[in-house]
C-alpha cells in the first residue's frame, strides 16, 4: 500500500467514525483537554526525532530480533478503532470488537485444528497468554509440577514462580528440541501435571517433537501446553501439499490441551496481541469470578468472563480481524505466503552458510531463525573464546557500517548444546557467543544473498 493510499484510507476511516459520532447530541469538548496547536506540533516533532533512535526494524537489513512493523491494514484498523477505544473485557465495553475477537479466535482455533468447540481469547502478550494457560493447568492438576525444556521461554519459569508451581527442566537434544528419553524419565516420577512444549524456541526456532511427546504425556496423565507464541503460524506451512516445515509437530496441535500464538510476532500486528486457545471449553469454569459492576448488558458470554486480564484493547481485535480479512490464514495465500517467504529466506541462507568454509550453523533452521558462527582461519580446533570474539566483531562491524549496515542478534550457547554437533570446538569457556538472525520479513527472501555477502565480507576483513 502506497503511503498516499494509506493516508487516504486513514482519513476516510477516521471520518467514518467522526460521522458516527456526529450523529449524537453535540457537546463541547472540555477546555481542560484543549491544546495549543503549536504545542502539539512541537511535541510531535520531538517524538519523531526521538523515534529516529531506533534500529530500522522495517528494513530487511534489520535481521536481528523478532521485530517488524505491523501491516498497514492493521495500523489502519487499530488507529480507526482506537478513536472509540473499546474495551473487550465486557460486551458493554466493546460490543463490535468483542464479536471480532471471537471471529479471529475461531479462525486461529480452526488453523490449529480445534474446530468449533474451543475456548480462547486475545491477550496483551505471549507472556500473559502462557501465564493464563499455566494457571488453568495448575487448577486442573493442583500440587503437580510443570515440565518444560531447557530451551522454553524464560517467562515460563517466572509464571511458575507466580503460580507457586515447581518446574522440572527437561534437557534438549543437539537440535534444541526436548529430549524424549529425558522426558520419559521425568514423567516416570508421576509428579508432572503438565508438559510445556515449544513450537519454535526463541533462541534457535527449534520445534519440540510434539507428536511424539503427546502420547507419552497423556499416558502419564499430564496435560500438554504448546508455547507457539513465535512459531504457531508456521502451522500454515505444515498444511501445504508440500510442507516446508516438518508437519508432525504442527499436526499434533489439535490434540494438545492449550496453545499460545502471538499475532504480534508473525501475524503482522502491533504489540499487545497474543492469544490463548483451549481445546476443552469446559476449562471456562476455572475463570468463574464475581464482578458485580459488569456483565449486565447481555447474557451472551463476555470475554472478561473467560480471561485472566480485565481491560484489553478492542483495537487489537479489530486490527487482527482486518488483517485476516485481507491476509487470511491459508496455506497458499495470505499469511501462508508471507510465512513461506520467511521460511525460504532461512533455508536459502542456511544453504549458503553450509557451503561456506568458515561459517557453521548451530542447528539447521526449523522455522525462520538462523544461528551460526565463524571459525578462525585454518584453525583445526577453534577455541570457544575465539569463536565468541569473531561473533562480537562481525556483530559490531555489520551494525556500525554506515553505508550498508546489517543488524543481527547474538546468542549465548552452552557447550552441552553444541559439542555434539561440533566436536572440534575446544571449550576454554563454558559458553560460546554465536550470531542469530530472525529473518521474519518476507522481503528477507530477496535480501539473503546480500546479507550473506555482508557477513562474509566482515569476516574476511578481520585480522587474526
Ligand atoms: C516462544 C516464546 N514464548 C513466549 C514469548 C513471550 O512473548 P511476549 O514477548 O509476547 O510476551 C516469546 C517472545 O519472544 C517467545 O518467543
Amino acid at each position: 500500500m502506497e503511503r498516499s493510499e494509506f493516508l487516504e484510507h486513514l482519513a476516510r476511516s477516521l471520518e467514518g467514525v467522526d460521522a458516527w459520532q456526529a450523529g449524537w447530541e453535540p457537546f463541547e469538548v472540555d477546555a481542560s483537554l484543549m491544546l495549543e496547536p503549536e504545542r502539539v506540533t512541537e511535541v510531535m516533532s520531538e517524538l519523531v526525532e526521538r523515534l529516529h533512535e531506533n534500529y530500522p526494524y522495517f528494513h530487511p537489513r534489520y535481521a536481528g530480533q523478532m521485530l517488524k512493523p505491523p501491516h498497514p491494514v492493521a495500523m489502519l484498523a487499530y488507529a480507526t478503532t482506537m478513536q472509540i477505544n473499546p474495551n473487550n473485557h465486557a460486551l458493554d465495553g466493546g460490543i463490535a470488537t468483542s464479536r471480532m475477537e471471537r471471529e479471529v479466535v475461531a479462525e486461529l482455533s480452526a488453523m490449529v485444528g480445534y474446530g468449533e468447540t474451543h475456548l480462547g481469547h486475545l491477550t496483551a502478550s505471549g507472556t500473559i497468554a502462557n501465564l493464563e494457560a499455566l494457571w488453568i493447568a495448575r487448577s486442573i492438576h493442583p500440587g503437580k509440577a510443570i515440565a518444560m525444556s531447557d530451551q522454553a521461554h524464560y517467562t515460563h519459569g517466572r509464571a511458575c514462580e507466580l503460580l507457586q508451581v515447581r518446574v522440572v527442566t527437561v534437557p534438549t537434544d543437539p537440535n534444541g528440541r526436548m529430549h524424549l528419553g529425558e522426558l520419559d524419565r521425568v514423567l516416570a516420577s508421576g509428579e508432572i501435571g503438565t508438559v510445556v512444549v515449544t513450537a519454535g524456541t526463541t533462541a534457535l526456532g527449534a520445534v519440540d517433537p510434539i507428536g511424539k511427546i503427546l502420547p507419552v504425556a497423556q499416558a502419564a496423565g499430564a496435560r500438554v501446553h504448546v508455547d507457539a507464541a513465535y512459531g504457531g503460524l508456521f502451522a500454515l506451512l505444515a498444511q501445504r501439499e508440500e510442507p516446508t516445515v516438518d508437519p508432525g509437530p504442527f499436526n499434533a496441535f489439535r490434540e494438545c490441551d492449550s496453545i499460545v500464538i502471538d499475532p504480534h510476532k508473525h501475524g503482522l500486528q502491533p504489540y499487545g496481541c497474543g492469544a490463548v486457545l483451549f481445546r476443552d471449553p469446559a476449562v471456562g469454569r476455572y475463570y468463574q469470578h464475581d464482578s458485580p459492576y459488569t456483565y449486565f448488558t447481555s447474557d451472551d458470554l463476555h470475554l472478561g468472563e473467560i480471561s485472566l486480564e480485565c481491560s484489553r484493547a478492542g483495537a487489537s481485535a479489530a486490527a487482527l480481524w482486518a488483517t485476516l480479512r485481507c491476509l487470511p490464514l491459508k496455506p497458499d495465500e495470505g499469511l501462508g505466503l508471507v510465512l513461506a517467504k520467511c521460511r525460504q529466506a532461512a533455508l536459502d541462507w542456511a544453504k549458503l552458510l553450509d557451503r561456506s568454509e568458515r561459517f557453521r550453523l548451530v542447528v539447521e533452521p526449523q522455522l525462520d531463525i538462523v544461528s551460526f558462527y565463524a571459525v578462525p582461519h585454518g584453525a583445526g580446533r577453534p577455541r570457544a573464546s575465539q569463536i565468541s570474539r569473531l561473533t562480537d566483531t562481525i556483530f559490531h562491524r555489520a551494525m556500525e557500517d554506515t553505508e550498508n549496515p546489517l543488524y543481527l542478534a547474538k546468542l549465548s550457547v552452552k557447550d552441552t548444546q553444541l559439542s555434539a554437533r561440533d566436536p572440534k570446538i575446544t571449550w576454554d569457556e563454558p559458553t560460546v557467543s554465536v550470531l542469530r538472525s530472525v529473518v521474519m520479513k518476507p522481503e528477507h527472501a530477496a535480501m539473503i544473498p546480500t546479507i550473506h555477502a555482508t557477513v562474509e565480507r566482515h569476516l574476511a576483513g578481520i585480522e587474526e
